[in-house]
């Protein structure tokens, strides 16, 4: 069985090239802001890398919540997120501290959380990173207030 990728980017200029991958490859990609997210396919993978946190932190709990109802039993989520220490933290985004973003795995099988701090270079020149980034599993079993009924 060959599975859909459902892509999603606000950046419009991103959608030719997702165009000419879905001539090929089972790719849906719809050109929308995440911070506009409230539901998201069911999926056995959802993978983010360095793009949830540029959701406004007023945005970002609705859309954590469609990440997490999305993912299927068994299913992996796989994100980057930024710290409150990273150089951007004071622009709009989602910066967390530790314990806030352990948090938001709170119900799921934590694979790995490799906390990054680094000095490195972005689009915008030099920068201080703290990022975390995780792998999570939701459970292959019902919670137990399910399995007795
Ligand atoms: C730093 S790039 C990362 C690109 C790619 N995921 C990677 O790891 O190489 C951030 C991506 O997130 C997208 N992005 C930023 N804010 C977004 C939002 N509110 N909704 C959807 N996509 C967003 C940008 O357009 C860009 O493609």
């Amino acid at each position: 069985m060959r599975s859909t990728v459902h892509a999603d980017d606000v950046d419009p200029s991103v959608s030719a090239a997702m165009a000419e991958l879905a001539a090929e490859q089972p790719v849906q990609h719809i050109t929308a802001d995440l911070a506009e997210v409230t539901e998201l396919p069911s999926a056995d993978l959802v993978l983010a890398c360095a793009s949830l946190p540029f959701v406004p932190r007023a945005e970002f709990d609705v859309l954590w919540d469609a990440v997490r109802r999305a993912l299927r039993r068994g299913g992996v989520l796989a994100v980057d997120l930024f710290g409150d220490r990273d150089d951007w933290a004071s622009t709009d985004g989602t910066y967390l501290a530790r314990p806030e973003a352990e948090a938001l795995f709170e119900g799921l099988d934590l694979l790995s959380m490799s906390e990054v701090e680094r000095d490195g270079a972005s689009f915008a020149g030099p920068k201080h990173w703290h990022t975390y980034q995780v792998i999570a599993r939701r459970s292959q079993s019902r919670p137990a207030a399910f399995s007795a009924r």
